[in-house]
């Protein structure tokens, strides 16, 4: 695995609208090959590109996205919420982001998150993804919040490397990746402080931290021994791979 300093967070967002190809085509491979995004099911089992629950912030629809069949999200505009130049994006299925990211060579750090809807399944169908288009092992990244997800990773995608997130310090960080046996943590930045940062690094994790967009808070955290961050912002970092 090539692990990277700069992570393009759900595409280069901060200029196209998030987890749409126009955000994941406009990564600058000159600054990363790597992206990150988020992945859940549609309410009929394909596997979709998507980071909120509902609809609200995007589309002002109260409605769960997991309540929606695939012909439901398909018709959605995931690109006019954010500028009219962007109309007509639409969500992408994991299934096309895995062809476009093999043929491009780009890796992917895929984040799971079923929003407690067929979290199994979720895996499951990953998985038969990832072997219907032969997508190369070692230019994947899985991980989640869920220790369950993290748990049926290990279980059904035992060769792709995996990634403990934490939006709030778990005490027990140690214990839950030990037993999760991931290679790395992704932490919010605000949880690390240089005590934490040596510790996660003394146990032999990459470490990355999220969401940065500021150079400083980037230089800050790479000091302290951070390896890497995700940024909306990859134009910060010009060729930081
Ligand atoms: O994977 C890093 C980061 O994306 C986690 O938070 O809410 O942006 O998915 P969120
Ligand atoms: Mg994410």
């Amino acid at each position: 695995m090539n692990w990277p300093t700069l992570i393009a967070h759900r595409g280069a967002s901060a200029i196209a609208p998030e987890n749409t190809f126009a955000a994941f085509e406009l990564v600058n491979k000159a600054c990363t090959t790597w992206i990150e995004c988020d992945v859940t099911l549609s309410k009929d089992n394909k596997a979709i590109i998507f980071h909120d629950k509902t609809l609200k912030r995007q589309f002002g629809i109260n409605k769960k996205i997991n309540q929606l069949t695939i012909a439901e999200i398909s018709s959605l505009d995931a690109g006019l919420w954010f500028d009219k130049k962007f109309q007509d994006e639409p969500i992408p299925t994991l299934e096309k982001l895995l062809v476009w990211a093999k043929k491009n060579k780009i890796s992917l750090n895929l984040e799971i998150k079923a929003n407690g809807y067929r979290l199994k399944k979720l895996i499951e169908v990953l998985k038969e993804l990832i072997i219907k288009i032969k997508f190369p092992l070692n230019q994947l990244l899985l991980s989640s919040f869920e220790i369950k997800a993290l748990k049926y990773a290990k279980i059904l995608l035992p060769a792709i490397k995996r990634g403990l997130l934490m939006h709030r310090w778990r005490r027990r960080w140690k214990f839950v990746c030990k037993n999760l046996e991931v290679s790395s943590v992704h932490c919010h930045y605000k949880l690390l402080n240089l005590e934490r940062v040596k510790k996660i690094k003394h146990q032999g994790y990459q470490l990355y931290a999220y969401t940065i967009n500021h150079e400083q808070l980037a230089e800050q955290l790479f000091t302290k021994g951070v390896d890497g961050v995700f940024s909306d912002r990859i134009d910060l970092f010009k060729a930081s791979k």
